[in-house]
């Protein structure tokens, strides 16, 4: 069985709903307490064994490249005043994986952008992580697909259940069971009318795919929206491989939505041993002063 090394990552995205915040910085820079949105994603592939990233930016995507590449000036500043563990920080950040990047062009949808990363993947399986997923530190979603994917050769497509009319702004995935978490998938479609959705389960912005869904992708037309559709690419792959899903609860949230955003923001932050202790405190006071619950 081959190994995943590769994590894909679109980031061309032009973040409209979180105006006027990426204006004039790229959506996927917003923090999380103090950490951008894509340093979470990328530390969650390295956590599950993926090492080689590879990100696909657009315009206006410069700090991203800057993020991850060593910064001397900083690190000469942070030297000299003394503040080694920060030091040591900005360094690991640079370090801790092999990041590469490569431009979409146009920005002809989410198929398109996945089929951009062809000539750097080439023959081998690979992870795809949507930026605006950001699982908590605790969830262990992407490396359990990465198991499931060493089991069964398969690609694995990650599921959650939300309420039917939330069912409209996914991909949405027919299934059957196979045990507990695992289902295989019998059919997918892209952000289906509430009365039209084969399921109540909801494609996550987690993938792990074999190879082929790169010919998959070079064959489907533009769908829902005019675009490029991933969903399109995958209902492909199901006519020639078995595909499964991994139905898990907690731990995402999409940062593209404000409302989302704010609880991600609150729960890594009392994750955090820095942090966590006092905001705890703070939360359970507001909660009373403001008569919340
Ligand atoms: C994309 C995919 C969709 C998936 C979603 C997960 O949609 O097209 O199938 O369910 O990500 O977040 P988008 O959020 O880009 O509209």
């Amino acid at each position: 069985m081959k190994r995943i090394n590769t994590a894909v990552i679109p980031a061309a995205g032009l973040g409209t709903r979180f105006l006027p915040a990426t204006k004039a910085q790229p959506k996927e820079m917003l923090p999380l307490v103090d950490k951008p949105a894509i340093q979470h994603v990328v530390e969650e592939a390295v956590h599950a064994g993926l090492r080689d990233i590879l990100i696909i930016t657009g315009r206006g995507k410069r700090a991203i490249e800057d993020h991850f590449d060593r910064s001397f000036e900083l690190e000469h500043y942070l030297e000299k005043a003394g503040k080694f563990e920060m030091l040591k920080e900005m360094q690991a950040i640079a370090e801790m994986a092999n990041i590469h990047y490569v431009r979409q062009g146009e920005p002809r949808g989410l198929g398109h952008a996945v089929a951009v990363a062809r000539q750097h993947v080439g023959d081998e399986p690979f992870a795809v992580m949507l930026g605006d997923d950001i699982m908590t530190g605790r969830s262990t979603v992407l490396s359990d697909m990465v198991t499931l994917h060493e089991r069964y050769g398969r690609s694995v497509l990650a599921l959650k259940e939300f309420p039917r009319n939330e069912i409209s702004s996914y991909g949405c995935a027919l299934v059957e069971a196979v045990d507990d978490s695992l289902v295989r998938v019998l059919d997918v479609v892209e952000k289906p009318k509430p009365e039209d959705a084969p399921s109540n389960l909801a494609v996550m912005g987690r993938y792990i795919f074999t190879p082929e869904i790169f010919d998959c992708l070079e064959q489907v037309q533009p769908g829902a929206g005019g675009e490029i559709q991933l969903t399109d690419a995958i209902a492909l792959l199901l006519q020639q491989q078995t595909i499964y899903g991994y139905v898990f609860e907690e731990g995402r949230y999409d940062i593209g939505d404000k409302l989302d955003y704010l609880r991600a923001t609150v729960e890594l932050a009392i994750e955090r041993e820095d942090l966590g202790p006092k905001f705890r405190t703070f939360l359970a006071d507001l909660v009373q002063r403001k008569k919340l619950i």
